[in-house]
């Protein structure tokens, strides 16, 4: 049995889609991956509430250890972490944690990359820019995490409209209708591989 770590820094909507789908697979098939860490960075986030009410442990990690010291490599090894899920996870990872998960992590990122990645664009940056930039269609990536910001091999996009009376706020809605719809059938298939 295949063992996630989610990374999240705050409301945890895709985490909560995530367990819920994969606790559901379970009782078909005991094999089935499980959610059994929630990693996260902001005391405050919704993330750690989610977790508590699942009986997920959870990891609040620290700056300076994370960028200076070990990446929490060792933390994730002791607790036989597979996979590793980031999703709203804000700080870049470490290239020494993304070396020790070789294509054992992804990202789900709410636009098509290439375009609209990359340092500073997350939440309603991203959903702002595509609408400035007058695009057609926004959706969602999923993809494997290499050392560049979201620039690792694409699995998976799905695509939604944006029509001309879109405001960052209703773009947000659909893309995240779409990650729920997606991230966590992806999970259970890429974390079993
Ligand atoms: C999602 O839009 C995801 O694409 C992005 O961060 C957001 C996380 O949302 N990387 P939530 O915390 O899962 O609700």
């Amino acid at each position: 049995m295949k063992q996630i770590a989610i990374f999240s820094s705050g409301t945890g909507s895709n985490a909560k889609k995530i367990i819920d789908h994969l606790l559901s697979l379970k009782k078909k098939n005991n094999a089935a991956p499980v959610v059994s860490l929630i990693v996260c960075n902001k005391p405050e986030a919704g993330v750690l509430k989610i977790a508590a009410e699942n009986n997920i442990p959870s990891l609040l990690i620290e700056k300076e250890k994370f960028f200076r010291g070990n990446a929490y490599i060792e933390e994730l090894k002791a607790a036989d972490i597979d996979f590793i899920i980031l999703a709203g996870f804000l700080w870049k990872v470490p290239v020494a944690l993304i070396k020790a998960f070789h294509r054992k992590m992804i990202n789900i990122h709410p636009a098509l990359l290439p375009k609209y990645g990359g340092k500073g664009m997350y939440g309603n940056f991203v959903h702002e820019a595509v609408i400035t930039n007058k695009e057609k269609e926004s959706g969602i990536t999923i993809h494997y995490v290499d050392e560049v910001y979201d620039h690792g091999q694409i699995i998976l996009q799905a695509t939604c409209l944006v029509s001309d009376d879109d405001t960052p706020e209703t773009l947000a809605k659909k893309v995240q209708v779409l990650e729920h719809r997606h991230f966590p059938a992806a999970v259970s298939l890429l974390a079993t591989l």
